[in-house]
C-alpha cells in the first residue's frame, strides 16, 4: 500500500514540480511531527541571515520585501529552486539561495510555513472593490480566503507593495518573474485594480 502511494505521489510530483525527490522528501517531513519538529528547528537555525529582511519569525520588515511566515512549504521550497536557478530574478536572493545546501532549502521552509502572519490593515472600501475582483479573477486558484496551497502561493497577510509590485510584473511580463497563468489572469487588470486587490487580501487572516 504505501509503495503505491509513494510512486503515484512521486509521478504527481515529478509532473508538477521540478525538483520532484526535494518536494516528495519535505512531503514526508510533514507527515511525521517528529521529523518535522526537527525541521523547522534547524530551519530557524538555517535562516538567521535571511532574517535581515524577511524577520525573525516571517514577517518582513520592509514593505518590499514578501512575508515568508505562513506560506505553503512546497511552494516556498519551489521559489528557493527558481532564485537558485535563474528562472526568478532578485539580485540579492539569487546570490543568497545559491549558497543553500538542498536539506537546508527544506528547512527553511517548514520554519517559515509553521510560522504565524497576523493580517495587516488596510482601506475599507479598497478592500470591497478589491474582493469582488479577487472573487472573480484569483478565487480558483488561490482559494476563498486566498491560503493557497502547494502549487498557489498564499496572498492572505502579504504585504501592499510587494502584492502590488509582483502582480503588476506578471501582468507586464517584464522577465523578472514568469508565469503564464498568471499573466493571463491579471491581464484585463487596470493598476487601480491592482491597488484594490493588495488592500483587499492584506488584511485578510
Ligand atoms: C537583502 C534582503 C533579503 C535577504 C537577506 C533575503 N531575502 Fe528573500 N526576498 C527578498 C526580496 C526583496 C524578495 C522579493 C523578490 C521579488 O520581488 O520577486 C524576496 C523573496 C523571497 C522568496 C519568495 C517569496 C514569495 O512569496 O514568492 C523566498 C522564498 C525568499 N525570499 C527566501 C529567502 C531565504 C531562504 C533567505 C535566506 C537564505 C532570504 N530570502 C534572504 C529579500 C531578501
Ligand atoms: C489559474 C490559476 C491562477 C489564477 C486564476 C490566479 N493565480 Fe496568482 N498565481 C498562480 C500561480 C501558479 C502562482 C505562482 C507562480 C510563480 O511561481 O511565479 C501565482 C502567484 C501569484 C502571486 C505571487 C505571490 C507571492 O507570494 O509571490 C500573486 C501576488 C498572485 N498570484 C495574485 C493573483 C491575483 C491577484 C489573481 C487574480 C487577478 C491571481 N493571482 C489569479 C496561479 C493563479
Amino acid at each position: 500500500m504505501f509503495r503505491v502511494s509513494a510512486l503515484v505521489g512521486l509521478l504527481f510530483c515529478s509532473s508538477v514540480f521540478a525538483q520532484p525527490a526535494l518536494q516528495e522528501k519535505l512531503k514526508a517531513v510533514q507527515a511525521d511531527p517528529a521529523a518535522m519538529k526537527a525541521a523547522v528547528e534547524a530551519g530557524r537555525k538555517a535562516s538567521f541571515f535571511c532574517a535581515n529582511c524577511h524577520g525573525e519569525e516571517g514577517i518582513s520588515k520592509t514593505p518590499d520585501v514578501p512575508n515568508l511566515a505562513g506560506q505553503n512549504a512546497a511552494y516556498l521550497l519551489e521559489q528557493i529552486r527558481k532564485f537558485g536557478a535563474g528562472e526568478r530574478k532578485d539580485a540579492f536572493m539569487q546570490g543568497l539561495i545559491k549558497v543553500l545546501k538542498d536539506d537546508e532549502r527544506l528547512q527553511i521552509s517548514a520554519f517559515y510555513a509553521s510560522a504565524k502572519v497576523p493580517p495587516s490593515r488596510a482601506d475599507a472600501a479598497l478592500a470591497q472593490r478589491g474582493k469582488a475582483l479577487f472573487d472573480k479573477l484569483c478565487v480558483r486558484c488561490h482559494g476563498e480566503q486566498a491560503r493557497g496551497g502547494e502549487l498557489f502561493p498564499r496572498l492572505a497577510g502579504q504585504k501592499v507593495p510587494y502584492l502590488q509590485t509582483s502582480i503588476t510584473r506578471y501582468r507586464d511580463g517584464t522577465g523578472i518573474r514568469n508565469n503564464q497563468l498568471m499573466s493571463i489572469a491579471t491581464s484585463t487588470l487596470k493598476n487601480d485594480d491592482i491597488v484594490a486587490i493588495a488592500n483587499y487580501l492584506t488584511q485578510l487572516p
